[in-house]
């Protein structure tokens, strides 16, 4: 038997040898299509390189993609559990041709494949083709031999493929199986054609056109391929079954599901293990693609399958979540093929048991009410609007999950009453914030957010997608239209620009528009926790509403960022192992230039602290390990120890960001935290960890700043230069800079008190002051109305050396007036002595103050034998030498 992973081996591996590039499935969240819910084809992750907007360095490619068809315009989930060939998520096996090879040896590969590799029968294959295509059934005649009634010419759209509204398209050719006559149905094109007993197997398209809208399609600039191969549908035609879910993978599924609930995977279960074999694997991959389950948009379309599949668990007497203990069943089963189921399995098996937990606590209680209501209805009476939105707002049953329940009695609801009911519940949660007070812009972001609803965020994966311009707001109102010069704030519907929040900086870049405007992004705010607002300049063109726009993040300045963010975390444990618990967390700033991080801690960080946390946060970095990001309840994170905020509001669910451990394992790990920011996915990313500053900000409270990767480097580079310049002015080797420093610092010291004393014997000695030097001082010492007075202005003298020395100045005038003035850096300190015999009619208080007044100060204090002040202006020495000596006749003369 060809299993479902041969197959599509074969498929890859065919291609591959006739010069197909393999290319990786796209996620299913496209990032180049804002209209598109889902991923539902292979040519998705192609669209722009038929059109020519995008190329590739190859012209040929195959691939296996991830489909979703549920919640967009493709929805099959209603069908999932009761049919043969519907499903929430398929693989789509595809060839492609970018203006390469056309229709000849599309037609030739496929046929080579089916038959010769696959081993199909000839007899049992026939072909439809577009009646405007006679080329193509050409080709059929010549490649495949076939008969012209086995070349079925269909006049309609079926056979004209599009991707939407928009979008490459071209006239297709499928290739359909034929099971024989014991099964109902009639060929493609017949009345019958809905029935089983032929089923298409394979869709090629030949592209040709671009339908750009309604009435307005152009030729591509080159004719390409697309193919279409549902895996699950060629499965079961080659391993001989009817039924997609009895091929061997989807068996796999369904019988871990009959295992783990204790129940038979046929017979009465037979719809639900159905129901959960498909949308584990749809739930399971949309997480591993950074879907999580919300209440708006892709989140909900989860949250809607994994609660169907619930109800089914529920159903048949799962008592305990089940959902997420299939998922090593599946793994088993594609995680060969898709990589990112391994990579993504902690966060998919806590999302799929934290969803069930929470909603096994109402399901129950919503299916008794729902048996109560359906129980006063009379035979195929609708349900109410208004119970069935009860059930949504209360009890969290999807609209969908109702449907399911009542299908089985043939019941429905009525959808209008249900919509009536939501619409009334939205008008009154409007008029509460519109009676809010809320005013200005505060009222018009309600209003956005209100119309609109949540911004999708992509950051976590990507730095580039495509968006949908929802509304332009300037100033404080909206636009419809922005114009070059204008600056405005840009709401779309899905971003992979990060919206400031928890410390992390909103990240720059820049937004095109198809239609060629342009919007420098400075800054990214995130406008009531859930509406982006990108805060930029039109520098190009007129941007308006509805138009498809390129958000392309500055991807060296996110590096940076996450760089910085990731550091933060591991600098915050650093911090707790060096210093004890209690260090909390402050404050946080994460820029793409540095970090901050404010902790509470009573006493500065000394420099072995320092270097032992930059120590234990750079040994982690090395370490090189991955960083694991999970989601669940604040609860259960705290129990795993993940630090929080104390008293800070979380919602119903958190992610948890951890690193730093040895295998990235829960229990192990080093750092864990609640954290919405964007990190590296490695700690060896950050490159390397500086802290530059450590200081006070308040009582109890220190700040640490430091710089990682290139930022870090371009410090410690310039940190290297100086001491480089250092010890080349000082002529040794860098690592004796310490040393040599040490010994000049000290003779420098050793020289300075040589000076001062070399000064102060020079200045005693009269040769500063003018005239020599007498031991009596009575040389240079002159008469002032008679009383001795002498006067020193010296420079570069300390002045606390400056009493000592009147001191002794006053011993060698005997009897008299010293003065002695300093300057130092042009600012002048002044001592007066008077001898003893003196100071009854001269006191040195006094004529301080008359000396400092002429220096260009005031006041002055000490006692009548020795009083000391400063003064501004040491140029006004002499003058204050001048002004003394008359202050001393002036008081004689009195
Ligand atoms: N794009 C084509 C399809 O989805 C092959 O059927």
């Amino acid at each position: 038997m060809q299993t479902a992973n041969d197959i599509r081996r074969t498929f890859l591996d065919f291609f591959a040898k006739q010069g197909h590039q393999k290319v990786d499935s796209s996620p299913l969240v496209p990032r180049n299509d804002p209209t598109l819910m889902f991923t539902n084809a292979g040519m998705v992750q192609f669209k722009n390189v038929f059109t020519g907007a995008e190329t590739r360095p190859y012209k040929r490619a195959v691939t296996s993609q991830k489909c979703v068809r549920a919640g967009g315009k493709h929805n099959d989930l209603d069908n999932v559990g009761y049919t043969a060939r519907h499903h929430t998520f398929f693989e789509m096996l595809g060839n492609f041709s970018f203006g390469d090879y056309f229709k000849d040896d599309a037609i030739a590969f496929a046929w080579n494949l089916i038959t010769k590799e696959y081993g199909l029968p000839a007899d049992k294959l026939l072909v439809t083709v577009h009646t405007s295509d006679e080329d193509a059934a050409a080709i059929w005649r010549k490649v495949a031999g076939l008969s012209d009634d086995r070349i079925i010419r269909i006049p309609t759209d079926d056979n004209f493929w599009r991707m939407g509204d928009t979008g490459p398209c071209g006239p297709c050719s499928e290739i359909f199986f034929d099971h024989g006559p014991s099964i109902a149905g009639g060929p493609p094109g017949s009345p019958d054609q809905d029935g089983d007993r032929f089923i298409e197997i394979w869709n090629l398209v030949f592209m040709q056109y671009e339908q750009l809208g309604p009435d307005n399609l152009v030729p591509l600039p080159k004719p390409s391929i697309d193919t279409g191969m549902g895996l699950e549908r060629l499965a079961a035609v080659l391993q001989g079954k009817h039924d997609n879910y009895d091929i061997d993978l989807m068996r796999a599924l369904i019988m871990a599901s009959a295992e783990a609930t204790k129940t038979a995977p046929d017979g009465a279960h037979a719809v639900s293990h159905r129901v959960i074999a498909d949308h584990l694997r749809s739930t399971s991959f949309l997480i591993a693609d950074g879907v999580l389950p919300s209440n708006e948009g892709r989140g909900y379309v989860l949250r809607r399958i994994m609660r169907r599949a619930m109800r089914h668990a529920h159903m048949i007497g799962a008592r305990e979540p089940l959902m997420h203990r299939l998922v090593p069943a599946l793994i088993q089963q594609m995680g060969d093929a898709y990589p990112e189921l391994n990579r993504a399995r902690a966060l998919i098996v806590e999302t799929l048991k934290l969803e069930e937990t929470r909603f096994k606590q109402t399901l129950e209680r919503g299916l008794r009410l729902l048996e109560d209501e359906v129980g006063h209805l009379g035979e195929g009476q609708p349900l109410a609007g208004d119970v069935a939105f009860k059930l949504y707002d209360t009890f969290g049953f999807p609209l969908d999950l109702t449907q399911d329940v009542l299908r089985g009695q043939g019941r429905g609801v009525d959808e209008a009453g249900f919509k009536a009911a939501m619409d009334e519940q939205r008008r009154k949660a409007r008029e509460s914030w519109a009676g809010s007070g809320e005013v200005g812009t505060e009222k018009l972001w309600y209003e956005i957010k209100d119309e609109l609803g949540a911004t999708e965020f992509f950051g976590y994966d990507t730095e580039v997608a495509e968006g949908k311009v929802t509304a332009i707001v300037k100033g404080d109102a909206r636009v419809e239209a922005a114009a070059i010069g204008d600056q405005v704030m840009v709401v779309v519907n899905q971003t992979p620009f990060y919206g400031e929040s928890g410390g992390q900086v909103g990240d720059a870049g820049v937004i095109f528009s198809a239609g060629g405007a342009e919007v420098a992004v400075s800054d990214t705010l995130k406008k009531l926790g859930a509406v982006w607002a990108h805060v930029g300049t039109v520098t190009k063109g007129t941007l308006k509403v509805g138009d498809v726009v390129e958000l392309r993040v500055d991807s060296e300045r996110r590096s940076a960022i996450r760089a910085n963010h990731s550091a933060t975390h591991l600098l915050h444990e650093a911090l707790r192992h060096r210093l004890g618990d209690h260090v909390t967390q402050k404050g946080s700033l994460v820029a793409p230039e540095r970090l901050r991080f404010d902790i509470s801690q009573p006493t500065g960080l000394s420099a072995a602290d320092i270097a032992a946390i930059e120590d234990e946060v750079n040994r982690r970095v090395l370490a090189n390990s991955e960083v694991v990001t999970r989601l669940m309840s604040p609860d259960e994170a705290r129990a795993q120890g993940a630090m929080a905020l104390f008293g800070e509001k979380y919602g119903d669910e958190v992610r948890v960001v951890s690193m730093g451990g040895p295998h990235g394992e829960l229990d192990r790990d080093y750092s864990i935290e609640l954290c919405g920011g964007t990190h590296v996915r490695r700690t060896g990313d950050i490159g390397v960890f500086k802290i530059v500053s450590e200081g006070a900000v308040a009582a109890g409270v220190r700040r640490i700043e430091a710089l990682t990767g290139t930022g870090a480097k371009a410090w410690l580079s310039e940190r290297d230069h100086l001491l480089t310049e250092a010890a080349s002015v000082l002529k040794v080797k860098p690592d004796e800079v310490p040393a040599r420093v040490a010994v000049l610092v000290e003779e420098r010291r050793k020289m300075e008190r040589e000076l001062a004393d070399l000064r102060r014997q020079v200045a005693l000695s009269g040769a500063m002051g003018g005239g020599g030097a007498k031991a009596d001082g009575g040389n240079d010492a002159k008469d002032v109305a008679g009383v001795k007075f002498a006067a020193r202005v010296v420079e570069g003298l300390p002045a606390k050396d400056l009493k000592p020395m009147a001191d002794e100045l006053k011993k060698q005038v005997g009897s008299g007036v010293v003065v002695l003035i300093a300057s130092n850096e042009g600012k002048a300190s002044i001592v007066i002595g008077v001898t003893d015999d003196l100071t009854g009619t001269l006191s040195a208080v006094d004529l301080v103050r008359v000396g400092a007044e002429a220096l260009g100060g005031k006041g002055g204090g000490g006692r009548p034998d020795m009083a000391q002040a400063g003064g501004p202006d040491a140029s006004l020495a002499h003058a204050a030498v001048e002004a003394i000596e008359k202050a001393i006749a002036a008081k004689k003369a009195s």
